[in-house]
């Protein structure tokens, strides 16, 4: 399929689905792919074939959503961030939990993909924080869409790509190598659960005090569902708790209860 019908095709495909064009610009590559295999399996000739096909199938739609899932991650993306809720973020939530005689710290991975970035959270707090609070637990929910992302993530098994990010000292304490895979330690996966879920209909029940949606909903998303599940998400943060977002992310305009710590590093605080 050439690159210029792959893009047209998206423009007029992705608004009907609440998605923006801006946000798979430059991943277009990975959908385009699997859009030509889509048309291989349905044994249509080209993507206005598939067009027509959409307009008589409409369950096609819901296919169509799921070939527009990007999946890019890695462990410890964005080093600065991670940084920061090391020395910052986490530090400052549990101090202020530790004062109120609370136990757990909870928090929530939206997307979460294989696991990698809420076992980054898992490592960093079982390393860096857990010896400082003792008395603190933290308990991290990841949920993502895609079942066989969550079957992975339950299998803890990584190429050294995924996790070469992550500062030696971190990598070699939390992982055990098995073959040509580095797989995560058991005491790390015990701190996090992970469930299927789709943002744009479902919401965990409990509150937490922090939150990271990153590079999903503030980039692929169109703007008023952004909104929507801006103050969905808000509804379960807890007053003085985080927001992290994607460092190339911004939050739709008039978001609010939420104050800007750092716009480069996508971090609000309610
Ligand atoms: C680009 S990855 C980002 C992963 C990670 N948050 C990061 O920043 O590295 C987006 C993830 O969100 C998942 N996803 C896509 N649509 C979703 C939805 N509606 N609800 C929950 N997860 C979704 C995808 O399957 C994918 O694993």
């Amino acid at each position: 399929m050439k690159d210029t019908d792959c893009v047209r095709f998206l423009q007029w495909a992705l608004p009907q689905l609440h998605m923006h064009w801006a946000g798979f610009r430059k991943v277009r590559k990975q959908v385009c792919k699997r859009l030509a295999h889509r048309l291989a399996e349905l044994g249509l000739a080209d993507i206005e074939a598939y067009q027509q096909h959409l307009t008589r199938q409409p369950d096609e739609w819901r296919r169509l959503d799921s070939l527009c899932r990007v999946v890019v991650t890695r462990y410890y993306r964005d080093k600065l961030v991670f940084a920061e809720l090391a020395e910052k973020v986490l530090p400052h939530l549990a101090t202020t939990a530790r004062a109120s005689g609370r136990e757990v710290l909870r928090a929530w991975n939206i997307g979460s993909a294989s696991g990698e970035e809420a076992y980054t959270l898992a490592i960093l707090w079982h390393q860096l924080l857990a010896p400082r609070f003792t008395e603190l637990q933290l308990y991290i929910l990841g949920t993502e869409i895609d079942p066989h992302l969550l079957e992975r993530s339950q299998q803890a098994c990584y190429l050294p790509g995924t996790i070469k990010n992550l500062p030696e000292e971190l990598r070699t304490a939390a992982f055990s190598m098995d073959n040509d895979h580095y797989c995560l330690k058991p005491e790390y996966q015990a701190m996090v659960e992970f469930k299927q879920q789709d943002i744009r209909t479902t919401l965990p029940d409990e509150a937490f005090d922090l939150i990271l949606c990153r590079n999903l909903v503030f980039t692929y998303f169109d703007e008023p569902l952004q909104q929507t599940i801006l103050n969905r998400m808000l509804m379960r943060l807890r007053p003085g708790g985080w927001l992290v977002v994607g460092v190339h992310e911004t939050l739709p305009a008039g978001a609010g209860g939420l104050t800007v710590v750092s716009e480069r590093l996508g971090l609000y605080q309610r």
